[in-house]
């Protein structure tokens, strides 16, 4: 019988026995399997796994602080919180391609997790896991390759002072037999917050395509806002559960408005909100007037340069989820 009880100790007592004494490492993306793999990793072999944080600057509202203040305080799991939104708001500047957003993105990523991973072996001796969220679709999908054979070379890109040259980590993949809905219950059983584990998926690129063209600090923090807003009044309506992803966009467009005696000329915020089974199809949530009204006027009132909302009443296909 499958119970998450069963689930976990079959998988701890696995990792622990090829794990052994070693050292494991895992970036926390905020994300439900990330998470729950650490959980699991943690479970089996304790302080012996670090979690490393890397906030890229585009994330949402509150979230750099929910995986410390979770993961440090309420988990007490090891964990280094990187700070690199400057480097990856250099990195972008002037870079409106959707897919060059993502390289950039991507490539600094793994340069600040390698950077990491190579100073924490510098200090607490050598690192030989990778611990990743795999899920058993994902593994389908690449065509059920090996795990135990799987490793990474993790190497210094520039001369970070001093730091080894490199290192070479095998993956541990405890989610590899396990589908959404069984990570999400194992995740509860082992006491990751609710909020958290009902999280809709969140691209790893961030805010940063959901800013449209060009990707700067003023944008970004204009779009966390509008997004707040959206979530927080889709979970007042209880609604949040109820739709597979939402979130609010920042057009490049702006549009005329009024306000008081005069005209103004401001940004154009689109909301998008879609229900979907597995994303590679999805249809627009028929959110209600009023909610929509509500999140609409808080918008406009309450986040600076912003005088219009719009809500995108596309499907996927032949629209996609994202606008970038
Ligand atoms: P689209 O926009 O292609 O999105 O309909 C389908 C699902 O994938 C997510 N998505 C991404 N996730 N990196 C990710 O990790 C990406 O670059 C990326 N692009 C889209 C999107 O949020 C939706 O859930």
């Amino acid at each position: 019988d499958w119970t998450p009880g069963s689930v976990i100790d079959e998988t701890v007592a696995q990792i622990r026995s090829r794990v052994g004494e070693a050292r494991a490492i895992c970036a926390l993306s905020g994300g439900v399997d990330s998470a729950v793999a650490a959980l699991l990793v943690h479970r089996a072999i304790g302080e012996r796994l670090t979690c490393v944080f890397v906030d890229t600057g585009c994330m949402r509202a509150g979230e750099p602080e929910q995986v410390v203040e979770t993961f440090s305080r309420h988990l007490h799991i090891p964990l280094i919180a990187v700070d690199a939104r400057q480097r990856f708001l250099a990195r972008l500047e002037g870079v409106t391609d959707p897919e060059q957003k993502r390289k950039v993105i991507g490539e600094e990523f793994i340069r600040v997790f390698e950077e990491e991973a190579l100073r924490l072996a510098q200090e607490q001796g050598p690192i030989s896991f990778l611990v990743q969220g795999t899920l058993y679709p994902d593994v389908i999908e690449s065509a059920g390759r090996d795990t135990a054979s799987t490793a990474t070379r993790i190497k210094t890109h520039h001369n970070v002072g001093g730091l080894p040259e490199e290192m070479t980590l095998q993956l541990v993949e405890p989610l590899r037999w396990l589908f959404k809905d069984e990570v999400r219950e194992i995740g509860l059983a082992l006491g990751l917050p609710e909020e958290w584990v009902w999280r809709h998926p969140f691209p790893g690129p961030g805010l940063a395509i959901r800013v449209i063209g060009a990707v700067d600090e003023q944008r970004l923090e204009t779009l966390r806002a509008a997004d707040a807003i959206l979530i927080e009044e889709l979970r007042r309506a209880g609604l949040y559960r109820q739709v597979s992803q939402a979130f609010a966009v920042l057009t490049p467009v702006r549009s005329v408005g009024v306000m008081g005696d005069g005209r103004t000329y401001a940004q154009v915020v689109a909301l998008r909100a879609v229900t979907s089974e597995d994303f590679m199809t999805a249809d627009w949530a028929r959110l209600p007037y009023d909610l929509l009204a509500r999140v609409a006027n808080r918008i406009v009132n309450e986040v600076a340069g912003v005088n219009r909302v719009v809500y995108d009443v596309t499907s996927k296909p032949p629209a996609t989820i994202e606008w970038e």
